[in-house]
């Protein structure tokens, strides 16, 4: 209970910046939209966004979706992935990164992650190759990018795809390349929770226009530019993402260079402070990542030397009101959807990803949106934390 009262204390002085945010700017949009008679998908705005935040991310093509799961699911069916197709994909993501290979008929992969980056180890992907290997789907993990030189070569020389699940990495590079273009196509979300966003929403990214042009007819229930409304060639379906969404987005995307800068401040700010607390690793960035969306501040807790286990760091973090998850539950490949084989799947070891479970966590990128003086509190609160 003593220890409770001295981090209420924290509590009450610590200045969570609030997520998602808007101002009269998202208003105004919002009004323009609700003032005409389209409101949906064919509205200019949804056009707009697209060719805003595909140039954003060095790409020509964007095709907006509904949301980052549907984005994916589109990509692995253009891509031709289908019933016994394998995909390699790292056994640490959110699970729509397997279940699009899945629900369109191809068997995820999947393959450890690096111990420090969080991201998919490209030897591992090596190992995973089989005469059935379609695609590989790289995760760019809490924002830096997975080791895309490593990846496209090896796609190069087995002759198959790499993809790049960009759902956290809006506005990261690699070697100067924004996130999205490295691969054959890249998929966004822009969830709630992500640094771009209007509650739901997703975008594909590609630089091949015959691969647009398909994507975009299969999201539009098959049609095909220049042609009549109730013309459909293909077997498409409705993703559309909204108007009232593509509003927020433009908004959205107006300011995250600036929240891209403020949370790398903070974080070399935090990070520096906090360098000579033993037993926490913080996620190893490539040097190569020549920017990071800073979506997650990922670490790992060696509970020998740091003194405390994950979970009672967590807590620790939770009494001091410094908002922390202690990371996924399970790897994707644990989850009873593949586990007991509702659905099929490969799984190579995964040493790396099933450790992470045990003791990595993760704090959101809005709290990286606060001042200098919020550094310093959740510094302090983490020193507090190791002490009690
Ligand atoms: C890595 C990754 N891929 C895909 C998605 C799915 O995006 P959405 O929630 O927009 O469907 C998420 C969402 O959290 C994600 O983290």
């Amino acid at each position: 209970m003593a220890l409770d009262a001295k981090r209420a204390g924290i509590l009450e002085w610590m200045q969570i910046p609030r997520w998602p945010v808007s101002d009269e700017r998202e208003r105004l949009l919002i009004d323009e939209v609700l003032a005409g008679r389209q409101w949906g998908g064919f509205h200019e705005f949804v056009t707009r966004f697209e060719t805003k935040f595909a140039a954003y991310q060095h790409c020509a093509h964007g095709v907006s979706a509904a949301n980052g799961t549907v984005t994916l699911e589109m990509l692995f069916a253009a891509l031709g992935v289908g019933p016994g197709d394998e995909v390699i994909v790292p056994a640490i993501s959110f699970i729509s990164t397997a279940t699009a290979v899945s629900r369109v008929g191809g068997v995820p992969v999947f393959v450890d992650i690096e111990p420090y980056s969080f991201n998919m180890d490209p030897e591992q992907v090596e190992a995973a190759i089989s005469p059935r290997t379609k695609a590989i789907c790289a995760v760019h993990f809490g924002g830096p990018l997975a080791n895309m030189d490593r990846l496209l070569e090896i796609g190069v020389r087995q002759q198959f795809p790499v993809v790049e699940d960009a759902a956290h990495a809006q506005g990261s590079e690699w070697n100067g390349k924004r996130a999205g273009s490295l691969g054959v196509c890249s998929s966004f979300s822009f969830q709630n929770g992500k640094v771009l966003t209007a509650g739901e929403g997703g975008m594909v990214l590609t630089n091949d226009a015959a691969l647009a042009a398909e994507l975009r007819s299969m999201a539009n229930q098959g049609r095909r530019p220049g042609a009549s409304h109730f013309h459909h060639f293909t077997l498409g379906t409705n993703l559309r993402l909204t108007a009232l969404q593509a509003a927020v987005l433009l908004v959205g995307l107006d300011r995250l260079d600036e929240q891209i800068e403020r949370r790398t401040r903070n974080a070399s700010l935090l990070l520096d402070s906090l360098r000579e607390v033993e037993g926490i690793r913080w996620q190893q960035v490539d040097s190569r990542v020549t920017r990071n969306s800073w979506y997650l501040l990922l670490g790992r807790i060696d509970e020998q030397r740091f003194g405390m286990s994950r979970d009672a760091f967590h807590q620790a973090m939770q009494a001091a009101g410094v908002p922390c998850t202690p990371f996924y539950p399970h790897t994707l490949y644990e989850n009873p959807l593949y586990r007991d084989g509702v659905s099929p799947c490969r799984v190579l070891p995964c040493p790396n990803a099933e450790a992470c479970i045990r003791d990595a966590f993760w704090m959101p990128h809005y709290l990286l949106l606060g001042d200098e003086e919020l550094m310093l509190q959740v510094s302090g609160a983490i020193r507090q934390g190791v002490a009690a």
